[in-house]
């Protein structure tokens, strides 16, 4: 038998391309390759990008400068690296890379995973690959599923892709032109993924897409189901304690998301819901299809169906055309709001999208300095819900060993990694942790009572149920 093949892939940008990623670890698994950390000894390399900011996508090009020194010292020595670019860039400029990089063997784009083997065969006997198609099938029913010594490597948390693509056009994002047209997988496959990944010790579930509460999926009644639906019948499924769901767009805030909200304790109270901006005017010309008081009503809805419930955001400063007073706006709006935490970035012009022909650009300046003061904001909105955590009692599910010997991590409900000097065992569990003191980002604390026995612990502290019932 040859010696395995060995695999590198480096993720760039969001949670689908990390999930993207393991899948094409999986597929390629199936293929005879093993993921190795070290692109020296690596026989694959994959580049898997991201288009939506400049600086991103500006990386793959210098990133494939250096992998042409590893492929050439390779060669020297008589060994092929096959380097494959997947990802978002590879969508939006699949040719320019097969012209600029001849170092890259395969271009791959992110609904074609499933072809990569044919892709890389291609590639050996012709030279080079390229497919940026939107193929009618879904890619998910066709690469290969996670073996379950690959889920239990990945630890308890796992993401599950449940929907692909955009149709919102937001006049600042390449995402529907990289992504393509929005696509919901069937309620079966879903609960196919994560009854495999339950019985291979995964805890928690974080439902992805790029706009993740658009989902409507075909059901196994025939009907089509929503996200909220969808979140009720994941819980159902013995092992899973705790269930979120990433990224959703206000305008898809539906009664039974909310209901999901209200009715299941797994499902956690820390929504990201990206708002951009607080001025309507910035966000009509952002085609955001939503105005500052829409928000507004959907947050005061979640918050009605339960109180301990948190909001992160994404926002974008000076967007073209933003005034200081827009600006303002934006500022007025995180106050009211009270974020656990948000993501602002500087409006970067994408090619191909309405706004990079916008002309009223804001000067570098004045957008570092909006910047400077928005992040300002929210770091103190951060740090004041953080504090607010120091001397209660709060759940935590137990992921893995941390770096300090002793210590295991976790984290709350509200993503908040915290620390206690425990056994392995609790790994895979949820459990009351006494929060004592805060550094930086990580609140450390103490287990707070002993562990219950089966008959006293709640449903979310379960990590097996007291019987299986055969699903
Ligand atoms: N689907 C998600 C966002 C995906 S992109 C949503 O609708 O909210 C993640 C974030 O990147 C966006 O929320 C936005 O804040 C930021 N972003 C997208 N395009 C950008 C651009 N051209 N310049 C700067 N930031 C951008
Ligand atoms: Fe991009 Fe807007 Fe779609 Fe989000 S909703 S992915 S920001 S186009
Ligand atoms: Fe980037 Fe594509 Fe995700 S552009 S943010 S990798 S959808």
């Amino acid at each position: 038998m040859s010696p395995p093949r060995k695999l590198h892939i480096k993720s760039y940008g969001c949670q689908m391309n990390v999930y993207d990623a393991q899948r094409m670890v999986d597929t390629l698994a199936a293929e005879g390759f093993v993921e190795t950390a070290s692109v020296d000894d690596a026989d694959l390399v994959i580049l898997n990008t991201c288009h939506i900011r400049e600086k991103a996508s500006e990386k793959v090009y210098s990133e494939l400068g250096r992998l042409r020194v590893v492929k050439d010292e390779a060669a020297r020595l008589g060994r092929h690296v096959s380097i494959a670019v997947a990802g978002c860039v590879a969508q939006a400029e699949g040719s320019e890379i097969i012209r600029r990089a001849p170092v890259v063997d395969v271009v791959v784009g992110p609904q074609s995973y499933h072809h990569l083997p044919q892709l890389l065969a291609r590639a050996r006997s012709h030279g080079r690959a390229l497919e940026t198609e939107f193929p009618v099938e879904d890619k998910f029913g066709f690469l290969a599923p996670p073996q379950p010594d690959a889920i239990r490597a990945r630890g308890i948390s796992s993401f599950v892709t449940v929907q692909e693509g955009c149709d919102k056009f937001c006049t600042f994002c390449v995402v529907p032109y990289t992504r393509g047209t929005e696509v919901s997988r069937p309620v079966a496959r879903i609960v196919d993924d994560v009854l495999r990944l339950a019985d291979n010790g995964v805890r928690e579930i974080t439902l992805i897409g790029q706009n993740v509460n658009a989902y409507h999926g075909e059901g196994p009644d025939g009907r089509t189901w929503s996200l909220g639906t969808l979140l009720h019948r994941l819980a159902e499924i013995p092992g899973i304690v705790r269930l979120r769901y990433s990224t959703s767009h206000p305008r898809d805030v539906d009664e039974t998301l909310i209901a999901a909200h209200r009715d299941l304790p797994a499902l956690m109270p820390f929504v990201h819901l990206p708002v951009q901006s607080g001025s309507n005017r910035v966000l009509a010309a952002m085609n955001r299809k939503h105005t500052v008081d829409d928000y507004r009503r959907v947050i005061d809805r979640f918050r009605a169906a339960r109180q301990d419930i948190a909001f992160s955001s994404d926002f974008i400063v000076g967007f073209p055309g933003e005034t200081e007073e827009d600006f303002s706006a934006t500022l007025a709006l995180v106050t009211q709001i009270g974020y656990a935490g948000a993501y602002s970035f500087k409006y970067s012009p994408r090619p191909g999208t309405p706004a990079a022909d916008m002309r009223e650009m804001v000067t570098a300046a004045d957008m570092d300095e909006r910047l400077v003061r928005l992040q300002e904001l929210i770091d103190s909105q951060q740090s004041a819900f953080n504090v607010a955590t120091i001397g209660n009692t709060v759940d935590v599910l137990f992921e893995r060993a941390a770096r300090n010997p002793g210590q295991i991590v976790g984290r709350t409900a509200y993503l908040q990694p915290a620390h206690v000097m425990a056994s392995t065992d609790i790994i895979g569990r949820v459990l009351p942790v006494r929060i004592d003191s805060l550094e930086r980002y990580s609140l450390l604390g103490e287990l707070a009572a002993p562990q219950p026995t089966l008959s006293q612990m709640t449903p979310s502290q379960m990590t097996f149920p007291p019987m299986t019932t055969g699903a």
